[in-house]
């Protein structure tokens, strides 16, 4: 157990910092270059690497490594393994990752019955049999990511917390696949080739606690329908989407990061009032067709409308708060806008700032112009 403990503090942290890394302000940053095409496949593999000395646990496979003081875990990651090694019973997190693994047997896992996490990113998997997975029914943690799937696999367990696909091919979502995943608090789809016919209205069904749905570098042009209502963060960012219907975030009352840069949105496509929402704290934007500003919340700290074209801003008309109360000797700070962070570099924004959005922004730390 202090093993299990040692393990699921970092992650903790980790979660906390990918919240944070989102709210902190970041500086200029310039279109990366287009990542470099996929590497040429090696026509031979690189061999498994030799077998470590003997384990102390005799049921230890011999191409992994099962630390002494944490009996729980069984590495086998960076082997060059070409399958799953046969999983002892005592095991509950497996790491599998940059391997060359292509299929998982259903032989591998038949006693890890236990197994509360797997990492199998950066493998060759295209498919996974129903069977596997089916009965692990103590598994928190499924991690694909850089792999060959062309679907989501079927036969989720329903403990499932935290499920990371991206960087896979895939382009189908098989219907009720999500359904009974009401434990799922982490789906990252990023960087796949779903489009929006994937998508329907009871394609997340099920996912009732799911607190962050990312959907980035994909193939959309449509905002999805039916994405959970409980998401905290929602990130949308290089698709091709260019129209937000009208009310769409309207029941989403924990929406706090919203990310949507490297789309089509023009103000033809976006009703002015769509993120005019009461708990959003970061909002991305860049990188889209906007003429003008859409509307906030007092609450809104973060706001990326870089690489738009803006051309003209009045502070009166975005402020969120009546600009006037501000101006009475007793006007209290808990009214005041919180926006922070503001990029408008890359617009068609001519100096100086204009003086009212500095009198209604009083708390903003950094404006990029
Ligand atoms: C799998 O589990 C069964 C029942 O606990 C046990 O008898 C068997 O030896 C295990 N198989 C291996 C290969 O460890
Ligand atoms: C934003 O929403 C609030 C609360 O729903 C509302 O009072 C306010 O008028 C809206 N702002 C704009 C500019 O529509
Ligand atoms: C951006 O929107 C303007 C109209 O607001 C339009 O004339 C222009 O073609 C659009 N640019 C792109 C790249 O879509
Ligand atoms: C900004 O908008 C307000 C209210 O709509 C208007 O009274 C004011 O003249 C505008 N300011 C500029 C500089 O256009």
């Amino acid at each position: 157990m202090k093993g299990a403990t040692r393990l699921i503090f970092p992650l903790i942290l980790l979660l906390l910092c990918e919240v944070n890394g989102q709210r902190r302000s970041r500086p200029p940053k310039k279109r990366p270059t287009p990542p470099p095409s996929e590497p040429v496949e090696p026509t031979e593999l690189p061999p498994p690497l030799p077998p470590g000395p003997p384990s102390v646990f005799p049921d230890c496979p011999r191409e992994c490594f099962c630390p002494p003081d944490f009996p729980s875990a069984l590495y086998c990651d960076s082997r060059n393994l070409r399958k799953v090694p046969f999983i002892p019973s005592r095991i509950h997190y497996v790491y599998l990752q940059n391997n060359f693994i292509d299929k998982i047997s259903e032989e591998s896992f038949k006693n890890a019955t236990e197994l509360r996490w797997i990492n199998l990113d950066n493998n060759r998997i295209g498919s996974i049999d129903s069977r596997v997975l089916e009965k692990l029914d103590s598994l928190i943690f499924l991690y694909l990511e850089r792999n060959h799937l062309k679907e989501i696999p079927g036969y989720l367990p329903p403990s499932l917390e935290q499920l990371r696909l991206s960087r896979n091919r895939i382009n189908r979502i098989p219907d009720n696949v999500f359904n009974k995943l009401d434990h799922l608090i982490l789906l990252d789809l990023h960087h796949n080739e779903l489009n929006d016919a994937d998508f329907k209205k009871n394609t997340f069904r099920g996912l009732k606690n799911l607190m962050q749905l990312n959907l980035a570098h994909n193939r959309l042009h449509k905002m999805p329908p039916g994405v959970p209502k409980a998401v905290h963060q929602l990130f949308l960012d290089e698709n091709q989407i260019d129209n937000v219907p009208n009310n769409y975030f309207k029941d989403f009352p924990n929406l706090a990061f919203l990310r949507l840069s490297y789309n089509k949105l023009s103000d033809k496509g976006l009703p002015r009032n769509s993120f005019n929402l009461t708990n959003l704290l970061v909002l991305h934007l860049a990188h889209n067709n906007l003429s003008s500003i859409p509307y906030i919340s007092q609450k809104l700290e973060h706001l990326y409308l870089n690489d738009n074209s803006i051309e003209k801003i009045n502070g009166t008309q975005i402020c969120p708060t009546s600009l006037i109360s501000f101006q009475e000797p007793s006007s209290d700070l808990d009214n005041v806008p919180r926006l922070r962070y503001l990029r408008l570099d890359g617009n068609n924004l001519k100096p100086p700032i204009p003086l009212d959005l500095m009198m209604c922004f009083r708390l903003l730390q950094s404006v990029v112009f």
